[in-house]
């Protein structure tokens, strides 16, 4: 049976207690990291990934949201409500990258800097992984770096919250 991720996980405190929100989202079959496809996305699992971006997060006084879902209509209703909750998005959307207009549709109403994230690199990948959703909704793209994207994802919208 595949590993049963929590759907809604993580919110650490930041440092200072009420610092910016920033929320991470991720799509379907995400919650499978570590044993899915390894020599794609690596050995590790999304809780590695998330126990990462927490401490990350604290560093920079960021509070964090931290969530997977395996359905495209959650995944949209998070983003909805986002608006108003978090002031930051990092957002892997698995497969709905490529395929998903109700996602580019909720980005589009959300307006929040949301920075795209991929662990592998798609544009080396099929030519169906070419084509992105999100990226026009996007204010950045981080792809290729596999966990490590996460964090530097968490750090440009740290700068770009405290620039705003
Ligand atoms: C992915 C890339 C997508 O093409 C794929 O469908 C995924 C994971 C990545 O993180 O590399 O599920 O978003």
């Amino acid at each position: 049976m595949a590993p049963c991720y929590n759907r809604i996980m993580t919110k650490t405190r930041a440092k200072s207690g009420g610092g910016p929100t920033v929320w991470v989202l991720n799509g379907p079959n995400l919650n499978l990291l570590g044993s899915r496809e390894p020599e794609i996305y690596g050995r590790a699992t999304l809780a590695d990934i998330e126990a990462a971006c927490a401490v990350r997060a604290k560093d920079l006084g960021l509070a964090l949201v931290f969530r997977q879902t395996n359905h495209e209509g959650e995944l949209v209703t998070w983003i909805q409500e986002a608006k108003g909750q978090a002031q930051g998005l990092v957002l892997n959307a698995g497969a709905f990258t490529h395929t998903s207009v109700a996602l580019l549709d909720a980005l589009n109403f959300a307006r929040l800097p949301t920075i795209e994230v991929h662990l592998s690199q798609p544009l080396n990948r099929e030519p169906f992984r070419h084509v992105s959703y999100v990226t026009p909704a996007s204010s950045g793209l981080i792809s290729g770096l596999g966990p490590h994207g996460y964090e530097l994802a968490l750090l440009a919208l740290a700068r770009m919250i405290n620039k705003s």
